[in-house]
């Protein structure tokens, strides 16, 4: 199973079996983020990962999921750290999901004061992860995601090619399933925008879930082998929508 497949197939796990993963295993999580491609390269990460297989390191938070292990994720704090972050975790999520693994962000969940910093990297985010008790994938149709319709507006027909990447981007998990994004599809190009969010303790959060459903379309890109280049395009930044912000622009190269 690849990273595509596994897209379609990934849901948040939040029961898990209480059994040691391999050395092997363990490993190969960490050679995978050693590996993994990050959005904005300049911005330093880190990421630990906690034993919790004696339910001594619980998180706390209300919407936390007890789990035997946890991936935390630290980084440098510049500007969009938490879509960088996203983009490399939805790549670890899926990586895990290949590997029979569930997991779980845990955007709710708060670390100890003394662990909030590591090195000179901020802590952003947690991820429960571990085998699941249950069955580890579903179908795509039925993940609960508003339908394309709602959040894609057509300038023209869109080729075979961009329904796809949508298709992926739609599929992309976010904070509270809140699916901040909206889509224009246009000269064979996707614009993204963003639901205005002004309450700040969420904006983290929906940033990094913008680097989810980014990572999802250079993941689908890659399996259709489409060159994609996700950049601001100036003549749609300067425009002013109402109740969304224009964020990037999916752009298809052409060969
Ligand atoms: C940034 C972020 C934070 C999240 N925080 C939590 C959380 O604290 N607790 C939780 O149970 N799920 C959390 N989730 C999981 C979402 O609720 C889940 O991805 C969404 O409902 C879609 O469901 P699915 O992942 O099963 O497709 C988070 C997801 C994201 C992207």
């Amino acid at each position: 199973m690849n990273l595509y497949e596994a897209m379609n197939l990934r849901k948040s796990t939040r029961r898990y079996c209480w059994e040691p993963l391999s050395e092997d295993t363990l490993k190969r999580i960490g050679a995978f983020y050693e590996e993994v491609e990050s959005l904005f390269p300049g911005i330093r990460t880190e990421i630990g990962i906690t034993d919790n297989l004696d339910r001594k390191h619980m998180p706390k938070g209300l919407f936390a999921v007890k789990a035997p292990y946890y991936l935390t994720v630290y980084s440098e704090r510049k500007d969009r750290y938490a879509v960088n972050a996203g983009y490399i975790c939805e790549q670890m999520s899926l990586y895990m999901h290949t590997l029979g693994l569930g997991s779980c962000f845990l955007g709710s969940a708060k670390l100890p004061k003394k662990k909030r910093v590591h090195d000179d990297l901020t802590f952003v985010i947690m991820m429960a992860f571990g085998k699941p008790e249950g069955i580890l994938s579903r179908r795509s149709a039925d993940a609960k995601r508003l339908p394309l319709q709602k959040l894609c507006t057509y300038r023209d027909e869109p080729g075979r090619m961009i329904r796809e990447l949508l298709e992926a981007a739609r599929l992309a998990p976010s904070a509270f399933n809140t699916q901040p994004w909206r889509f224009v599809a246009a000269d064979g190009n996707i614009h993204i925008f963003s639901k205005k969010n002004d309450i700040d303790q969420f904006r983290m959060l929906d940033e990094f879930s913008f680097g989810t459903m980014f990572s999802h379309i250079m993941i689908a890109a890659d399996e259709l082998w489409l060159d994609v280049d996700l950049i601001r395009l100036e003549n749609i930044s300067q425009k002013d929508f109402k109740k969304s912000q224009y964020v990037l622009s999916a752009v298809v190269r052409e060969e």
